[in-house]
């Protein structure tokens, strides 16, 4: 009998089903944070669309995890600044999983220089990339996901979209338009009666390979960047990725279905400072 109830208990721990039966659409999912809530999506039993502009990366990542939970994930290469690309891959994602009730936007760019050493088109691309993308996805998935209802949105803003830096206009920019812009969806689904749930996330230092990029701009070798940005939060650490696939989880999963139109911060407590 002990045996069983730890088998039980062993069972649970791996797999307690949190999004059974549920069709998410994962952006950016081919590394990073994307691929971190793509897994934990199909380890708590959802299958899973990974989306993404580098088709090979995207193409490990759907192997690794389909290694894991077989026939959970399906991968199709998407440009979340293409509107036609946007309405194709979310086509292939309603036929493949049989439809569609769950949306993370997570793929984006960063970017850190001033207002003055900014280029026009660097600041547009950020834009685009980061916040044009999350409009796209949200205008042409809630169509499809009002008929698999209840559904829930989750748009990956940053920290940095309620807290400005002097050297990250662009970014902040972005960011915070993701913020208000899941309030808005959020308002116009409750009014509509469609069942589907919009909320914003806000990590700060996650430690991805977007830090690289931070890398490229420093000069400091990756264990002291990491030192120097844990300085920055009262919790004296920088993120794990698995502590925003948490967040995802909970927003995406009907635990949270009373919440809409909100915003979570999973920042180590630098935004209470
Ligand atoms: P990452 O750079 O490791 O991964 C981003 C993914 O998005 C990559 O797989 C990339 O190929 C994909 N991507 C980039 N442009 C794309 C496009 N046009 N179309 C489709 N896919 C595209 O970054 P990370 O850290 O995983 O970041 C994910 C999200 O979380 C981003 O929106 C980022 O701004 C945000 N974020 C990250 C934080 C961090 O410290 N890692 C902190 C706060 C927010």
């Amino acid at each position: 009998n002990y045996k069983k109830i730890n088998k039980d208990l062993g069972d649970q721990k791996n797999m307690s089903g949190r999004v059974n039966g549920k069709m998410a659409f994962v952006t950016g999912a081919a590394q990073g944070l994307g691929e971190a809530i793509s897994y934990m999506l199909a380890k708590e039993g959802a299958k899973v669309v990974l989306a993404d502009i580098n088709s090979e990366k995207l193409k490990e990542t759907e192997e690794k995890i389909n290694n894991e939970f077989p026939g959970k994930v399906f991968s199709i290469k998407l440009d979340v600044t293409s509107e036609q690309e946007w309405q194709d891959t979310l086509a292939f994602a309603e036929e493949k999983m049989g439809g569609l009730n769950i949306l993370v936007n997570n793929a984006g760019i960063g970017e850190g220089s001033s207002i003055e050493e900014t280029d026009y088109e660097i600041f547009q691309k950020v834009m685009k990339v980061d916040t044009d993308s999350v409009f796209l996805g949200c205008k042409y998935a809630i169509p499809i996901m009002k008929n698999y209802s209840p559904g829930s949105i989750v748009n990956t803003s940053s920290i940095a979209g309620l807290i400005a830096g002097h050297n990250m206009v662009s970014y902040n920019t972005a960011k915070a338009g993701v913020w208000l812009m899941s309030k808005s969806v959020a308002l116009h689904c409750a009014r509509q009666g469609y069942k589907i749930r919009c909320n914003s996330i806000h990590p700060t230092f996650i430690d991805t390979p977007i830090i690289e990029g931070m890398l490229n701009r420093s000069n400091l070798k990756k264990e002291e960047l990491k030192a120097k940005l844990a300085k920055q939060v009262p919790l004296n650490t920088i993120g794990d990725p698995d502590d925003v696939a948490y967040a995802v989880l909970y927003l995406a999963s009907d635990e949270s279905k009373f919440v809409t139109g909100s915003e979570l911060k999973i920042d180590g407590g630098i935004s209470a400072m």
